[in-house]
């Protein structure tokens, strides 16, 4: 740690970086964004590090939600709010049967940057470099779309300078407030099974409200009541980009990378020797990696010697994607392993990544049974090992896309070429995510 920087990672090999055409043109977008305000204060992370510190002790429960992969074509304020909505729908649901806070993290606000598995693509005979997201290239299939500009760095930053300043103004100005929780209830949504569900326990919660009111209690005085805390994160794949957001906080002197509150590192960067865990190592934000089913205890072990050596609570998540059919067995031993070390984790499962497939006709795709299944498995491994299940991970929008399959209102594989607008993995549409979030909700309450 005595020689880590903000520029340390350069001495580590990076993978999963874009190939720039033009390094002089990087470098000198990278020095104009680290002259930029930085889009978080290092005083807000902290204060999701103690939150989440409650989540690794079960006084508190993870909700860590939004798109695989921002779009700069689908940039609006209604695609922002509805996606808001979603995520306070699942949350209150939440809340209201496990009850227990929920910590509103989203995938927003900076997550525009992709690692692959493969470096190119071929398209209609075409090969073309892999999208890698929009802050690097464009998802369109030809060759001048797909080549990494770094001036889309700078518009990923202001795109993402816009959407907190939104969802600041929306969850600190008004329409966060619990008396608005009908209006969280899209039309499409209200229609649905699971939105008539919804609606039943938005019910009772005013029903709590309006008995409260009736007892004396002034509850235009309660601020909770009013607002949330909304906190954003992305992975931390683009290095350069980073490190040009990462400032050096003058109340406690350590760095912060100011470009999310909570920053994480994927399956496929989180080598112990790479340079994308050097950086996170030395960031003082909460930090989560990724961990699929081929992680063995050991070098989970080590990631956390690494990233947490001081045993901070709420510093470090481990985000289990394993797969439904392999998480029951490779899970445990992993989390024995973290428990007799002592650190304290919060665990959190993304029951997506493991979960994706091709449909008959080609396109990615996820079933909610599977996610559901993996879900389960995590609730029932976390049981029988006296650990902490400490929230999920999901890939979700407000749209009323048809991109993951199943439901209540079932999308068959036929429909998913109706409205399938990802640039990236298949997300759940807001039923799908609410019916998700009442699974949820019944395994905290009956683990
Ligand atoms: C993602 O979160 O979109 C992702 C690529 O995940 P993972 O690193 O777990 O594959
Ligand atoms: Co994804």
């Amino acid at each position: 740690m005595t020689n880590w920087s903000p520029q340390s990672w350069r001495n580590y090999p990076s993978a999963q970086q874009p190939n720039w055409p033009d390094e002089l043109a990087l470098e000198h977008t990278l020095k104009q964004l680290s002259t930029f305000p930085p889009l978080v204060f290092a005083e807000e992370a902290r204060s999701l590090t103690h939150a989440l510190g409650l989540a690794s002790k079960g006084e508190a429960f993870l909700l860590q939600a939004g798109d695989c992969s921002e779009s700069f074509e689908e940039f609006s304020a209604d695609a922002i709010r509805d996606k808001l909505k979603v995520i306070l729908q699942m949350a209150i649901l939440l809340t209201y049967s496990a009850g227990v806070p929920v910590i509103k993290v989203g995938r927003i606000a900076g997550q525009f940057a992709k690692p692959r598995s493969s470096d190119t693509e071929t398209v209609n005979g075409i090969k073309l470099a892999a999208f890698r997201g929009h802050m690097v290239n464009d998802d369109a299939p030809t060759i001048d779309a797909r080549r990494p500009d770094p001036n889309r760095l700078l518009l990923g930053y202001h795109q993402s300078a816009a959407t907190l300043n939104l969802l600041r103004a929306f969850t600190k100005g008004g329409f966060a407030d619990l008396s608005k929780i009908h209006v969280w209830n899209q039309e499409f949504v209200a229609s649905s099974k699971e939105g008539q569900r919804y609606e039943i326990i938005a019910q009772e919660i005013q029903r709590a409200l309006k008995f409260m009111r009736a007892c004396g209690i002034n509850l235009s005085s309660e601020k909770d009541l009013q607002q949330v805390d909304f906190w954003t994160s992305h992975e931390a794949l683009l290095l350069g980009y980073e490190e040009a957001l990462t400032r050096k906080d003058s109340l406690s002197g350590d760095f912060y990378d100011c470009s999310a509150h909570l920053l994480w590192v994927g399956e496929r960067t989180r080598s112990l020797e790479g340079a994308h865990m050097e950086f996170l190592s030395g960031i003082s934000n909460p930090i989560a990696v990724k961990l699929s089913a081929t992680a063995s205890p050991d070098e989970v072990l080590a990631i956390c010697e690494k990233l947490n050596p001081n045993k901070v609570e709420g510093r470090l998540s481990l985000i289990t994607r394993m797969g439904s059919t392999k998480i029951t067995d490779s899970l445990p031993a992993i989390v024995r392993a973290v428990k007799k070390a002592g650190h304290p984790v919060v665990w959190v499962c993304d029951p997506m990544h493991g979960n994706t497939f091709k449909s008959e006709n080609g396109i990615k795709t996820r079933h909610l049974n599977d996610i559901l299944t993996e879900i389960k498995g995590f609730f029932q491994v976390h049981k029988q090992e006296g650990t902490i299940p400490g929230g999920v991970h999901i890939e979700l929008t407000g749209d009323n896309v048809t991109e993951c399959l199943g439901g209540a209102e079932e999308i068959f594989e036929n429909d998913l070429g109706l409205r399938y607008t990802s640039t990236c993995d298949p997300r759940l549409n807001a039923k799908q995510s609410l019916d998700l979030a009442f699974n949820v909700a019944e395994f905290l309450r009956n683990p």
